[in-house]
């Protein structure tokens, strides 16, 4: 069976920010950022998001297959046909990806989190806003050290202001914790 692609997708301000707090709706970002998030999300097969995300944006995301992380359940519980809670600390969440080819990752900073220390990041699309929040959510915040590399694969301008849309693709087969040190490092490079 075909291994599912998890494509990470993710909007950011010029220092780098995903958003001011925990529960800030995404509503800076630019109309075509949002068309191209729009036209992802009927690309993909299931979508992941984090507890807070699904809570900010659920009536937007209601229309699509989703698999939402939460510690608010023991393992996981399916709440109707499009919505399967489950808890990252007593699942391993890609068996969950088996039956699907394309697999969106939503964020925010936790979600991309876990899937960048489990080398679960196939695909990156990033854009960049040209604004700055001078402090906020990063895109990861791993308490330990990571290294993963990944490929410039296109950009594009989205709009006269200049907005920027990146696409990069993960270099490497796997990456590897150094048990010891307590760091993830990618294998042959
Ligand atoms: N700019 C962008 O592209 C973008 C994209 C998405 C989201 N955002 C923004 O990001 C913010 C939300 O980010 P967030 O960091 O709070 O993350 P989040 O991933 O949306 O939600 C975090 C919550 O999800 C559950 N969770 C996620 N990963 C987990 C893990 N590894 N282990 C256990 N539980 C986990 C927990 O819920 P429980 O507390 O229920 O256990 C946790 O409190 C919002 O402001 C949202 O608008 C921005």
């Amino acid at each position: 069976m075909q291994k599912p692609r998890c494509i990470a997708i993710a909007v950011m301000t010029l220092d780098g920010k995903i958003a001011r707090h925990h529960h800030h709706f995404t509503d800076w970002s630019s109309p075509e950022d949002k068309q191209f998030l729009r036209e992802f999300l009927k690309r993909t097969d299931v979508i992941v998001a984090g507890h807070n995300t699904h809570e900010i944006a659920a009536k937007e995301l209601a229309q699509y297959n989703r698999i939402v992380l939460t510690t608010s359940v023991v393992t996981t519980e399916r709440r109707d046909e499009k919505l399967l809670l489950s808890n990252p600390e007593t699942v391993d969440v890609k068996t969950l990806f088996e039956p699907y080819k394309l697999v969106g990752i939503l964020g925010g900073m936790d979600t991309y989190t876990y899937f960048l220390e489990r080398d679960l990041l196939d695909e990156l699309y990033l854009t960049i806003e040209p604004i700055i929040f001078g402090r906020g959510l990063p895109l990861f915040e791993s308490t330990r050290d990571v290294l993963a590399k990944f490929r410039l694969e296109s950009t594009k301008q989205l709009n006269e202001k200049g907005t920027l849309l990146l696409h990069y693709k993960k270099t490497v087969a796997s990456a590897k914790i150094l048990e010891n040190e307590g760091r993830y490092v990618t294998n042959a490079l």
